[in-house]
């Protein structure tokens, strides 16, 4: 299990970063640390500036910045030329002009997808479980919000978001019945391929913040009794069914395989 201390960069931002190590139950970095005891005790920081909240390792050396930036260039790139409802996970979620679903995401991540999803019309929310990375995809949903002041198209995107730290499978057995959602999206932790050189270093250290989602198994038996039209599981191209179920159908891409369970007919 990684060590994680939250490091306030700028003293204005300092009930920030109280109310953070308050809700995720860590130390705040002591002034005056040398580097190398701080290396010594803790992994991970959680740095607080001016730029939100970031998560790097204490050895610089291992990898860059992990945050949630919804302006980033790749964010705007895939937004602008990914494609639309052409792109694989779009045909697997079944937007098109016509319909545009709402959509459970069980496994939010820093929302790299429902952003995408958000982006195509759908109305999102994403459920996230883990303290840390509900902590930076919140704080990227709000940088998000406050840079819609000046990119209104991000902000009609964001504004179909919304966000629950929470158990996901909690979540579902709570939902009641008129509150179904059309779709259900799965992507759970691809295993951990730890000598290959194509996962990059900050998935390796996500892995090692998160672990492997070891229940998603139960997460798609539980979504296929509360999605209304159909549940959609990302997969590794190689990677079995989850659970073993037999998707419907399946689509697939260079690296990534979305699993689709149909439950019923979409909507015209
Ligand atoms: C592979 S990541 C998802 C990446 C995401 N699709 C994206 O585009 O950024 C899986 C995430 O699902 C979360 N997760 C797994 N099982 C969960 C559950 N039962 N409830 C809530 N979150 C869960 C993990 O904590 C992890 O952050």
């Amino acid at each position: 299990m990684s060590t994680i201390v939250i490091n306030c960069k700028n003293s204005q931002l300092s009930n920030q970063a109280d109310e953070l190590a308050e809700a995720l139950d860590y130390p705040i970095l002591s002034a005056g640390l040398s580097l190398e005891v701080k290396q010594r005790m803790f992994d991970y920081e959680l740095v607080v500036d001016h730029q939100g909240i970031s998560l790097l390792p204490t050895n610089a050396k291992l990898h860059g910045a992990i945050r949630c930036d919804f302006s980033s260039a790749a964010h705007v790139h895939r937004r602008k030329h990914g494609g639309g409802n052409g792109q694989a996970i779009a045909k697997a979620i079944g937007v098109s002009g016509r319909f545009m679903p709402s959509v459970l995401d069980l496994t939010a991540g820093l929302g790299a997808d429902g952003f995408v999803l958000a982006s195509l019309g759908c109305s999102m929310t994403l459920i996230e479980r883990n303290k840390v990375v509900h902590s930076l995809l919140r704080d990227g949903l709000e940088r998000a919000r406050q840079a819609a002041m000046t990119d209104t198209a991000l902000g009609s995107i964001v504004e179909r978001i919304s966000l629950v730290g929470q158990d996901s499978k909690e979540f579902l057995e709570s939902l009641s019945p008129g509150d179904r959602p059309d779709i259900v999206y799965i992507d759970p932790m691809f295993p951990e391929r730890k000598k290959s050189a194509k996962v990059k270093k900050e998935m390796q250290a996500f892995h090692s913040i998160v672990g492997s989602d070891d229940d998603s198994a139960d997460l798609l038996s539980l979504a296929l009794d509360h999605a209304k039209y159909r549940v959609v599981v990302k997969r590794s191209v190689s990677a079995e069914a989850l659970g073993n179920l037999t998707p419907s159908y399946s689509l697939t891409g260079r690296s990534t395989r979305f699993d689709v369970f149909a439950l019923n007919r979409l909507p015209n």
